[in-house]
């Protein structure tokens, strides 16, 4: 199969990329995130998350948030919401999609969202239902779909399991994430598999976590399948407070580089990007993960020095 000739990046910085840290980012910070994200060309980020701030204070914010971005035409903002206490907050800022997320295993289901998959199911029904007849896109994510820091290895049929449960309660897209980083191509491609035997390839996406290094390997992996949407974080940012040891995201920054390199379009500009990169590395006072950002930063005062 040829590659696709166009990829979709959702940039999850803002929500993933954030969601973990530390120190409380302002929502100024993440405001001006945002529009440095859809300055580079990205038309799809996700922002926030409407969770409970008892379990991740730094999505606190949500609403100051969402109500504080300058909406572009043309780019769609994804939200997190857990439950219909979510959805009820969220609603009101009007997301373009909105992001009802379960896992492959258990362990990380109670971890996570403090239920069981069946449990998850039966809380996400009315939500989906609900931000449907909202006029709001629904996208399930799908966490330790190849791998969990409770459970260790998951097989496919376990991500098929919550494919078909996803897809009952009327999800729209499914986003297979390897939440912990552990997946390598082989692994990635029979998760990828289970959720293209329910969903057409549009509907399926791809979110790695770099933890292991192996991220790019996979989104290749992913392309030769026809796969065209992917999840990625602008600087590498991220990772998951219930998925201890977990890294960042795969840099938005290195994925633009290799789809450049591969002629596939993006619509993203690698230099503006590096710059919203830089911006909210700079907010969190350390330089980006991403190896793309820190070689074309790294080139940056010798150009200008010329
Ligand atoms: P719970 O404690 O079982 O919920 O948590 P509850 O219904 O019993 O409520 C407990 C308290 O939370 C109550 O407040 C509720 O009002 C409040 P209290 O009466 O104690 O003052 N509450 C809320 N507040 C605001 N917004 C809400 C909300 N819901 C309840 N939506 C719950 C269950 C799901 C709420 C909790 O476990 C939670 O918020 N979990 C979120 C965890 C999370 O955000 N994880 C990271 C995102 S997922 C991820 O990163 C993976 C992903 O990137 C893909 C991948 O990499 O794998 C997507
Ligand atoms: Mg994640």
């Amino acid at each position: 199969m040829p590659l696709p000739s166009h990829v979709t990046l959702v940039d999850v910085g803002p929500r993933d990329g954030l969601q973990n840290e530390k120190h409380t980012v302002g929502a100024a910070d993440k405001i001006e995130l945002v529009r440095r994200l859809q300055r580079a060309g990205l038309t799809e980020i996700e922002v926030t998350s409407f969770v409970s701030p008892k379990w991740v204070p730094q999505m606190a914010d949500a609403a100051e948030v969402m109500a504080g971005i300058e909406r572009q035409r043309g780019v769609r903002y994804h939200v997190l919401v857990p439950n219909l206490k979510g959805l009820e907050a969220a609603l009101p800022t009007r997301p373009d999609e909105i992001v009802v997320f379960g896992a492959a295993s258990e362990a990380f289901s109670r971890k996570n969202i403090n239920c069981t998959i069946a449990e998850s199911i039966e809380r996400f029904a009315p939500v989906v239902q609900a931000a449907r007849a909202k006029g709001c896109k629904v996208r399930g994510a799908i966490s330790c779909a190849v791998g969990c820091p409770y459970e260790g290895d998951v097989h496919p049929d376990r991500v098929e399991l919550v494919v078909r449960l996803m897809k009952d309660i009327g999800v729209q897209h499914v986003g297979v994430a390897d939440t912990i980083g552990v997946g390598t191509p082989n692994k990635v491609r029979a998760a990828m598999e289970r959720a293209l035997a329910h969903y057409p390839i549009a509907e399926v996406s791809g979110h790695f976590h770099d933890t292991y290094g192996q991220a790019l390997a996979n989104i290749y992996a992913c392309l030769e399948m026809g796969i065209h949407v992917f999840d990625a974080s602008v600087a590498g940012l991220g990772g998951c407070p219930y998925a201890k040891g977990a890294t960042g995201n795969v840099a938005t920054e290195d994925v633009v580089f290799l789809l450049d390199g591969l002629g596939i379009e993006t619509g993203i500009e690698l230099g503006a990007l590096v710059d919203a990169g830089a911006f909210i590395s700079g907010v969190l006072g350390r330089p980006p993960v991403s190896r793309v950002a820190r070689a074309v930063l790294a080139k940056r005062p010798l150009a200008e020095e010329l």
